[in-house]
């Protein structure tokens, strides 16, 4: 079994010069999986009747669905309950689509919603002449505060709270088992976008109960890029639809989202490689070693002058940290030290601005070594940045 760190990094084919600290933005697929994806092209373009007839609901070999199958019991679903999707973005849009929705309505979201999810709810909500409500969460924060303010926007006029999993620039694990009871107590469905979950976290999507859950597998479980899910409880599947109409539109969830056009499924084909691939490296082997990751970096991160975003009881792989500024955030400040430390160190990391805060994100990962947090923290410490308090 191969060691984890600096060692596991000649599975991926990352170029060598660099350190990769933000897998959490596109994923980084392995070479091995890579190369069953290519032999998939290969099939395709050598007989593409063949190949495609494959993907239809009604074909007798079930590609898709056997693709579905293959992830339900590492997620703890049925494969019923899973529609394939290209990507979380798409999911979104997709259940944002299918609830209708009207003046009255309210959508519930989080100052600290991936970008792209709120804008298509901010888009739904003009069409619809439904409004956003969002709920502020300052940072640092807490997961008792979360509760808290999600609950306290959470008024009778919402009809769906759409809430990250893990969120993106500030890397929190929500407290989503309480956040889902308490919500549906106040008859308010949920949608969760777990873009960052599935490989990152263990996974029960029956027993978490969400009606929702969105989530990629080309982030974290290592799969090709354009490869996601999205899983509709008994109660919504009915209502999901497709955004595009294809041939199968009228089978419904999850048939309708099997082929929606000539296109290329070779990722999501490619899934259950991605799931060999880590179960081969190990679960919880991965699990522990990023948490240690995560462990070893925020001792060199505070060091350095930098705040965590949260308690440690709310850090999986990812860890973000408040960089104090003598003046609130602007987007500026974050990209040139995005620029700074790819430039003069060759660190590729992610940096961001929320609620007038500078946040820098790690990530751990199989492939990432100690040393390398080491050297991200020596970094800032030597050039500091923009507007440094
Ligand atoms: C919370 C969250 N939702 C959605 C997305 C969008 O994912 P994709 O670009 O795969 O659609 C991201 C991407 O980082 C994310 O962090």
């Amino acid at each position: 079994m191969i060691e984890l760190g600096a060692a596991a990094r000649k599975l991926w084919s990352l170029r060598p010069d660099a350190s990769f600290l933000n897998h959490g933005s596109y994923g980084a697929c392995p070479i091995a999986v890579l190369q069953v994806q290519q032999q998939l092209r290969e099939q395709m373009e050598a007989h593409p009747d063949a190949f495609m007839a494959r993907i239809e609901p009604d074909s007798p070999d079930h590609a898709v669905r056997d693709v579905a199958d293959s992830l339900a019991g590492f997620i703890g679903t049925a494969g019923t309950q899973i529609a394939l999707v290209e990507n979380a973005t798409t999911g979104a849009q997709t259940v944002l689509n299918s609830l209708p929705l009207g003046p009255g309505d309210q959508i519930l979201v989080t100052d600290h919603q991936y970008n792209s999810v709120r804008l298509a709810a901010e888009e739904r909500c003009r069409k619809t002449g439904a409004t956003l409500v969002v709920a502020h969460i300052p940072l640092p924060t807490t997961g008792s505060e979360i509760v808290q303010r999600v609950l306290d926007a959470a008024g009778p006029g919402v009809k769906l709270a759409l809430l990250d999993h893990i969120t993106s620039p500030s890397a929190l694990v929500f407290p989503v088992e309480q956040l889902v009871s308490e919500l549906h107590r106040r008859d308010i469905l949920v949608m969760l976008d777990g873009a960052h979950c599935m490989g990152q976290i263990p996974l029960g999507l029956d027993s978490l109960g969400a009606d929702w859950y969105i989530a990629n597998a080309h982030k974290w479980l290592y799969a090709p890029k354009g490869s996601a899910l999205m899983y509709a409880s008994g109660g919504v599947a009915p209502l999901t639809r497709p955004l595009v109409t294809s041939h199968f539109f009228a089978k419904g969830f999850p048939d309708a989202f099997d082929y929606v056009g000539t296109r290329d499924y070779t990722s999501w084909l490619s899934i259950p490689a991605a799931l060999n691939f880590f179960r081969e490296l190990g679960p919880e082997r991965v699990w522990n070693h990023n948490f240690r990751l995560v462990l070893a970096g925020s001792d060199a991160m505070i060091n350095a002058g930098a705040v965590p975003a949260s308690p440690i009881e709310l850090c999986a792989a990812m860890r973000a940290f408040i960089l104090p500024q003598k003046r609130p955030a602007i987007r500026a400040d974050a990209a040139s030290l995005m620029a700074l430390l790819w430039n003069r160190e060759r660190i590729q990391i992610r940096c961001t601005t929320l609620g007038g805060n500078l946040l820098l994100r790690f990530c751990a990962q199989a492939y990432v070594g100690e040393q390398e947090l080491q050297r991200l923290a020596e970094a800032l410490q030597r050039h500091g940045w923009p507007n440094r308090a």
